[in-house]
This record gives structure tokens, sequence and C-alpha cells, in this order.
């Protein structure tokens, strides 16, 4: 039996175009420098879960109904994440930078593309372990309000809380990781005490500005869905952001191309990190 009434046609360019040109007239979201390939296959899972046979149905009931555009910006948007995501990075964030970051007499982070959270509490369970919370500001921004408020909730489902105790313990984190939660009904909610030291902001990497004067920024699996010169304009951005001898960590899977040519300013950490493939640069 067929799951779906329509069987998906294959989704044209001329309706991807129409569809991003409509979602920057009306909600004012620029997603034309989006890597095409995963862009459209995020669209034709729509098409399915709106059960329409063209990308095109869509169009005119997203102009009328906010949301169905805020469905669609979910579906672009793509908040997956986890607590101590890719341990090994993380290890090496322990081992080498939050020494580093110490170093500075006050630590402003500016958190990427924070989704739902998972990351930029990551963060602050990092600094507190390392001392160097109540010194610390972390800025987490996201494109997504509905994501950012999720952000600020701080709850999960409890079914995670395995997996992401494995991430913490594979990261070096030598206490019991369930003592950063508490209970919420049947889910799991962060301690309120580690939600002070972070403001969490809406920012669009397309079109807003830097964030000055950031000692580390961590903009991890954000890149891989922009294309190339998406990705060149915002690792700009993203440099223009750091102070000298701040620190840009990027996802596990992003690499900074021809680094010595288009960022003289950065350098790539000279460690053994670089068997983990993580990208960690240096702005020197
Ligand atoms: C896959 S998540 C990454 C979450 C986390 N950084 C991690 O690595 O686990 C990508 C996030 O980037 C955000 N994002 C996508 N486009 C963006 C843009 N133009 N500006 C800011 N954030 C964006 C999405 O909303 C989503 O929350």
């Amino acid at each position: 039996m067929a799951l779906f009434k329509w069987k998906n046609h294959d989704i044209e360019d001329v309706e991807v175009d129409l569809l991003l040109h409509a979602m920057l007239l009306r909600y004012g979201y620029d997603f034309s420098g989006y890597a095409r390939a995963s862009l459209k296959r995020r669209l034709l899972d729509l098409t399915r879960y709106f059960d329409v046979k063209h990308l095109s149905d869509l169009l005119s009931v997203m102009l009328y109904d906010e949301a169905v555009a805020q469905t669609v910006i979910n579906s672009i948007s793509v908040p997956t994440s986890e607590f101590f995501r890719d341990p090994s990075v993380w290890k090496e964030v322990r081992k080498t930078i939050l020494p580093a970051l110490d170093s500075f007499p006050w630590i402003n982070i500016w958190q990427v593309g924070c989704g739902r959270g998972e990351e930029v509490y990551t963060l602050a369970i990092l600094l507190h372990e390392s001392g160097l919370l109540n010194k610390t500001r972390i800025y987490a921004t996201d494109i997504n309000p509905a994501f950012l408020q999720e952000a600020k909730n701080g709850v999960w489902s409890s079914r995670h809380l395995r997996s992401w105790r494995e991430n913490y313990r594979n990261s070096g984190g030598e206490w019991d990781f369930d003592r950063y939660f508490g209970p919420h009904g049947d889910d799991i909610a962060i301690r309120e005490d580690l939600k002070k030291s972070i403001e969490f902001i809406q920012h669009n990497l397309v079109e807003d500005d830097v964030f000055k004067e950031m000692q580390f920024v961590v903009c991890r699996n954000v890149l891989i869905y922009f294309g190339m010169a998406l990705q060149e304009r915002v690792l700009h951005l993203l440099s223009r952001s750091l102070e000298r001898g701040g620190y840009l960590l990027l996802g596990h899977s992003e690499r900074i191309i021809d680094l010595h040519e288009n960022h003289p300013d950065l350098d790539q950490l000279d460690n053994s990190s670089q068997a983990y493939h993580k990208v960690i640069t240096r702005h020197v």
C-alpha cells in the first residue's frame, strides 16, 4: 500500500528558486547561498511531509500560513546535535584551548548555530569543570527563533542520556554527567546555574554582522549546509570576530580550504589533534 497519496516528482530548480525567493520576500530569510543538493533533499522530504505532488504546491500555502513557513524554515535549518558531540574534539578543547583561554582576564565566546542548546551547554559544563565559567560570557546564536527558545528552556527527552553520558566520558569527563540535569516531568532539564553565563540571540550568518572581540568562536556543523561562496564569506565574518590570540573551532568535517591564501591571519593548530579530524585555527 502506498504510504503517500502522491508519488513525488523530482524537484525542479525553478521551484526551489521560487520558494527561496518567496521565503526571502515574505519572511526575510535568504537561503539562496545554501548548498543546493542537500537543500533539495530536505525540500523533497517536505513535499512528502505535507503530502503534495510538487514543491510549488507548497508555495502559496507558505505565503499565507506562518506555521507552514516555520516548518519550512525548521527543515532547512536542521538542529541535529548532541551533548559532547564528537568527544575527541572536546577532549582537545579541554587539553589545549581552555588552558590557553585562562590567560585572558575575561573570556567572550560566540557559539554559532546553537540549535536546541546541546553544544552551548556542553561548553558551559567544560568551562565550569575548568573553573572558567565565572569569568566567561557565552553568546549563543541561531537563525531560528524556535530553536533558540528550546535552547533557552534546556529540556530534552531522557532517552538521550545514555549516549550523552558516553560522549561525556569519552571527552575526558570525570564527573557524574547526570548531576548537570534535574528532572522535568519525564524529561531532563539543564541545571539553572549553567545558564547564567549564556545569552541567547537571534543572528543570521548570511546577513548579520560580526560579534567583536571574541576569544573563542565555535561554529560547528553549520558551514556544511552552505555553498562554497557563502562558506568563505562566513569564515571571514568568524575570523573578524576573533581577538588576537583567540580560537576558532569548526566541525568534524569542516575545513578551511587554502588557509594561508584566504586567511593569512589564521593558523591551524599544529598538534596531534589533527588525527581526530578536527579543525582548530588560531588567529595570529
Ligand atoms: C546541525 S546544527 C549544529 C548544532 C551544533 N553547532 C552542533 O554542531 O552540534 C546547525 C544549526 O545552524 C543553524 N543555522 C543554519 N543556518 C544559519 C544561519 N544562516 N545563521 C545562523 N545559524 C544558522 C541552524 O538553525 C541549526 O540550529
